[in-house]
């Protein structure tokens, strides 16, 4: 990806793990205009960047994100529906639309506060790694309003309705030792092995064969909402799709390297991959 100038986000690619950190630190994160339409056009150009194999969204400093900016995204604008419109659209597209299409596995490296607006690109990739001590919460009603946006229902459907319930009503925090036990989180590790973990992570996705770990993820976020039997059709077609899409054509390499080579275990790993 070519180089850009932001003001509000920093972007890095090493060894093929693209990392886009929220950079106000001073703001614990918050999310202005500004940084939405830095993230919107960061994403959009890291979709098709052929660099990027996976991509992990932080914050710097204390917190992953503090929601949206009270003052900038709310007050600011409050008399500006030109602004307005254009902010929150940046906002839908990249922390939900951008990222639950984005072709290369996401993870979300939730390293502080975690809260409001900030949970929905959380629930939007499709990994969630955080500190033991991150710090969630759906803090809108400590302010008087509701979890708008993606976020209520973000929360309705990832964590159990009592869960989501309990936390939206009452603003009550949740640890990311607690995110791991609600599921909110794919898992959690003590700070200082939060980026070893997530790299390593990150690494595992890297070792299998992309295009089938794309159309995996699509799949999985699709059949949820299908009836059985559509599932099964929609599956057949997107396998048929898969044949034709993969480059390095994993299921007939696969099948050679286990039946004939008897080189690997399909059961307990990928097979060796030869990178076009
Ligand atoms: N919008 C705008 N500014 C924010 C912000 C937000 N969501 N969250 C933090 N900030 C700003 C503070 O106003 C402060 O700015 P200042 O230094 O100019 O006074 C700065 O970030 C640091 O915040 P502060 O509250 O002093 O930091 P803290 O480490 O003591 O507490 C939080 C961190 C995240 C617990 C606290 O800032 C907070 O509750 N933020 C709001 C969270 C929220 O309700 N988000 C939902 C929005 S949808």
């Amino acid at each position: 990806m070519e180089k850009r100038p932001y003001e509000n986000i920093i972007v890095e690619n090493e060894d093929g793990i693209t990392w886009v950190t929220l950079n106000r630190p001073e703001k614990r994160n918050a999310m202005s205009p500004a940084l939405h339409y830095e993230m919107d056009d960061a994403l959009a150009n890291l979709a098709v960047d052929s660099k990027t194999e996976v991509l992990v969204i932080t914050g710097a400093g204390e917190a992953f994100s503090a929601g949206q900016d009270l003052k900038l995204y709310f007050r600011d604008t409050a008399n500006n529906p030109a602004e307005r419109r254009r902010s929150n659209e940046a906002a839908h597209s990249w922390f939900w639309e951008r990222l639950t299409t984005f072709p290369k596995p996401t993870i979300a490296m939730v390293n502080g506060y975690c809260f409001g607006g900030g949970l929905t690109p959380v629930c939007a990739c499709d990994f969630a790694i955080a500190a033991e001590d991150a710090v969630f919460g759906l803090s809108e009603i400590n302010w008087g309003i509701l979890p708008g946006g993606y976020v209520s229902w973000n929360v309705a459907n990832v964590m159990s309705f009592r869960d989501a319930m309990h936390y939206a009503v009452t603003g009550e925090t949740f640890d990311g030792r607690k995110a791991e036990e609600l599921r909110f989180v794919t898992f959690s590790v003590p700070k200082d092995q939060l980026r070893q973990a997530t790299v390593a992570y990150a690494r595992k996705l890297m070792e299998k064969n992309p295009a089938a770990v794309r159309f995996t993820k699509e799949a999985i976020r699709t059949v949820r909402g299908l009836p059985a039997q559509q599932a099964v059709d929609y599956l057949r077609a997107k396998g048929e799709a898969l044949k034709y899409f993969d480059p390095e054509g994993g299921r007939e390499e696969g099948m050679r390297q286990f039946l004939d080579e008897k080189s690997y275990r399909p059961g307990l790993g990928p097979y060796h991959r030869k990178k076009p």
